[in-house]
């Protein structure tokens, strides 16, 4: 039987009704069509499909959709309608400074770094160069740009 949840993804809410097994990022994927958020491994292991759960990033592969019921979702779609809402820029600031350190090449990681780096400036432990690595070290990237997108979260910061 499928369970009847209410999530607020991107700033719009929507009733919907998922099979208990459902994970989160299959349910934006699959269902909503929200293919910004990657699937790399499905096991907790890339951070690929890392979201924004009510502000926090977590890896939508290991979350059953159910248990988000009443949580606000942002993804990445969601990023530069959050700037806009705060009256800033089309694209979010750290959409701005990835194009602007070249903070990516084949880009498959590329929404889920957006969105933990989000989340972790919304953390606010992380401050020094170290500690931003340490605390985006969840996030693969196989091509290797992590130098740039640290620059990149580095200048958002200051
Ligand atoms: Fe979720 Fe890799 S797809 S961590």
């Amino acid at each position: 039987a499928k369970i009847g949840i209410t999530l607020t993804i991107n700033g719009e809410k929507r009733e919907i009704e998922v099979a208990p097994w459902t994970t989160l990022l299959d349910l934006l994927r699959e269902r909503l069509d929200l293919t910004g958020t990657k699937k790399g491994c499905d096991h907790g292991q890339c951070g690929a499909c890392t979201v924004l759960v009510n502000g926090t990033r977590i890896n939508s592969c290991l979350a059953l959709a159910v248990m988000k019921d009443g949580a606000e979702i942002t993804t990445v779609e969601g990023l530069a309608g959050m700037a806009q809402r705060q009256g800033t820029n089309t694209l979010h600031p750290i959409q701005e400074a990835f194009v602007e350190h070249d903070a990516f090449q084949c880009g498959y990681c590329t929404p889920g770094q957006l969105c933990s780096s989000v989340g972790l400036m919304n953390e606010g432990h992380a401050k020094t160069r170290e500690e931003i690595r340490e605390a985006m070290s969840g996030n693969i990237c196989r091509c290797g740009a992590y130098t740039n997108i640290i620059d990149a979260i580095e200048d958002v910061m200051q």
